[in-house]
Protein backbone atom coordinates (compact mmCIF):
# COMPACT_ATOMS: atom_id res chain seq x y z
CA UNK A 1 0.00 0.00 0.00
CA UNK A 2 3.14 2.53 1.05
CA UNK A 3 5.77 3.00 -1.13
CA UNK A 4 9.73 2.96 0.39
CA UNK A 5 9.92 6.40 0.96
CA UNK A 6 6.34 6.36 2.89
CA UNK A 7 7.76 3.28 4.68
CA UNK A 8 10.97 4.82 5.58
CA UNK A 9 9.46 8.03 7.40
CA UNK A 10 6.58 5.81 9.09
CA UNK A 11 9.43 3.49 10.60
CA UNK A 12 12.06 5.76 11.28
CA UNK A 13 9.96 9.66 11.33
CA UNK A 14 12.23 12.74 11.85
CA UNK A 15 11.69 15.24 14.43
CA UNK A 16 8.70 13.65 16.55
CA UNK A 17 9.58 14.85 19.56
CA UNK A 18 8.18 17.29 22.26
CA UNK A 19 9.89 20.67 22.04
CA UNK A 20 9.29 22.36 25.62
CA UNK A 21 11.00 25.58 24.75
CA UNK A 22 9.05 26.05 21.37
CA UNK A 23 8.55 29.69 20.50
CA UNK A 24 5.12 28.50 19.55
CA UNK A 25 2.68 25.52 18.88
CA UNK A 26 -0.36 24.72 16.55
CA UNK A 27 -2.52 21.87 16.33
CA UNK A 28 -4.58 20.59 13.85
CA UNK A 29 -7.10 17.44 13.40
CA UNK A 30 -8.82 15.58 10.65
CA UNK A 31 -12.11 15.06 11.56
CA UNK A 32 -12.97 12.09 9.17
CA UNK A 33 -10.47 10.21 10.94
CA UNK A 34 -9.76 11.39 14.30
CA UNK A 35 -6.22 11.56 13.86
CA UNK A 36 -4.34 14.56 15.67
CA UNK A 37 -1.23 16.30 16.00
CA UNK A 38 0.83 19.39 17.29
CA UNK A 39 3.88 21.04 15.67
CA UNK A 40 6.43 23.05 17.63
CA UNK A 41 8.63 25.44 16.19
CA UNK A 42 11.48 27.31 17.13
CA UNK A 43 12.51 30.91 15.40
CA UNK A 44 15.60 32.89 14.89
CA UNK A 45 15.86 35.85 12.68
CA UNK A 46 12.38 34.52 11.22
CA UNK A 47 14.10 31.35 10.59
CA UNK A 48 12.72 27.65 11.27
CA UNK A 49 15.57 26.92 12.85
CA UNK A 50 13.53 23.91 14.96
CA UNK A 51 10.61 22.39 14.00
CA UNK A 52 8.90 19.05 15.99
CA UNK A 53 5.59 17.33 16.15
CA UNK A 54 3.51 14.92 18.74
CA UNK A 55 1.20 13.03 16.54
CA UNK A 56 -1.75 10.44 17.00
CA UNK A 57 -2.23 9.12 13.53
CA UNK A 58 -2.01 6.41 11.00
CA UNK A 59 1.61 5.59 9.08
CA UNK A 60 0.66 8.15 6.09
CA UNK A 61 -0.09 11.27 8.54
CA UNK A 62 3.63 10.53 10.13
CA UNK A 63 5.32 9.94 7.90
CA UNK A 64 4.11 13.17 6.12
CA UNK A 65 4.69 15.51 9.47
CA UNK A 66 8.02 13.92 9.16
CA UNK A 67 8.32 15.06 6.04
CA UNK A 68 7.04 18.53 6.70
CA UNK A 69 9.12 19.77 9.00
CA UNK A 70 12.58 18.18 7.01
CA UNK A 71 11.24 20.55 4.46
CA UNK A 72 10.47 23.66 6.49
CA UNK A 73 13.21 23.32 8.49
CA UNK A 74 15.66 25.75 8.23
CA UNK A 75 13.61 28.29 5.87
CA UNK A 76 11.85 31.75 6.51
CA UNK A 77 8.77 31.52 7.54
CA UNK A 78 7.42 33.00 4.41
CA UNK A 79 9.33 30.40 2.92
CA UNK A 80 7.88 27.17 4.82
CA UNK A 81 4.06 28.94 4.00
CA UNK A 82 4.64 28.21 0.31
CA UNK A 83 5.34 24.58 1.48
CA UNK A 84 1.91 22.96 0.03
CA UNK A 85 0.17 19.45 1.18
CA UNK A 86 0.32 18.64 -2.30
CA UNK A 87 4.64 19.40 -1.87
CA UNK A 88 4.55 16.70 1.03
CA UNK A 89 2.85 14.20 -1.20
CA UNK A 90 5.15 14.21 -4.44
CA UNK A 91 8.04 14.34 -1.53
CA UNK A 92 6.54 11.51 -0.30
CA UNK A 93 6.39 9.90 -3.86
CA UNK A 94 2.77 10.15 -3.72
CA UNK A 95 0.54 8.99 -0.93
CA UNK A 96 -2.26 6.43 -2.04
CA UNK A 97 -5.87 8.02 -2.87
CA UNK A 98 -7.43 6.70 0.00
CA UNK A 99 -4.49 8.54 2.34
CA UNK A 100 -4.33 11.66 0.16
CA UNK A 101 -5.78 13.87 3.28
CA UNK A 102 -3.16 12.61 6.07
CA UNK A 103 -0.94 15.29 4.69
CA UNK A 104 -3.24 17.83 6.05
CA UNK A 105 -2.32 17.26 9.17
CA UNK A 106 1.50 18.34 9.15
CA UNK A 107 0.97 21.37 7.27
CA UNK A 108 -2.12 22.36 8.67
CA UNK A 109 -0.86 22.74 12.46
CA UNK A 110 2.55 23.86 11.34
CA UNK A 111 0.51 27.07 9.70
CA UNK A 112 -1.58 27.33 13.11
CA UNK A 113 1.83 27.65 14.60
CA UNK A 114 3.53 29.97 12.66
CA UNK A 115 -0.06 31.73 13.25
CA UNK A 116 0.39 31.54 17.02
CA UNK A 117 4.45 32.86 16.25
CA UNK A 118 3.06 35.98 14.95
CA UNK A 119 0.35 36.55 17.56
CA UNK A 120 2.93 36.25 20.31
CA UNK A 121 5.20 38.73 17.86
CA UNK A 122 2.50 41.21 17.54
CA UNK A 123 1.61 41.09 21.38
CA UNK A 124 5.41 42.48 22.57
CA UNK A 125 5.40 45.22 20.02
S1 LIG B 1 -6.22 8.29 7.97
FE1 LIG B 1 -6.68 10.30 8.68
S2 LIG B 1 -4.75 11.25 8.90
FE2 LIG B 1 -4.32 9.35 7.99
Amino acid sequence: MYNDIIMEHFMCPQNGYFMPDSDAEGEYGAVSCGDKITVYIKVRDNVLTEVSYLIYGCGASIACASMTTIMVKGKTIEQALLVTEEMVDDALGGLPQLKKHCSNLGVGALRYAIDNYKHYQSLKL
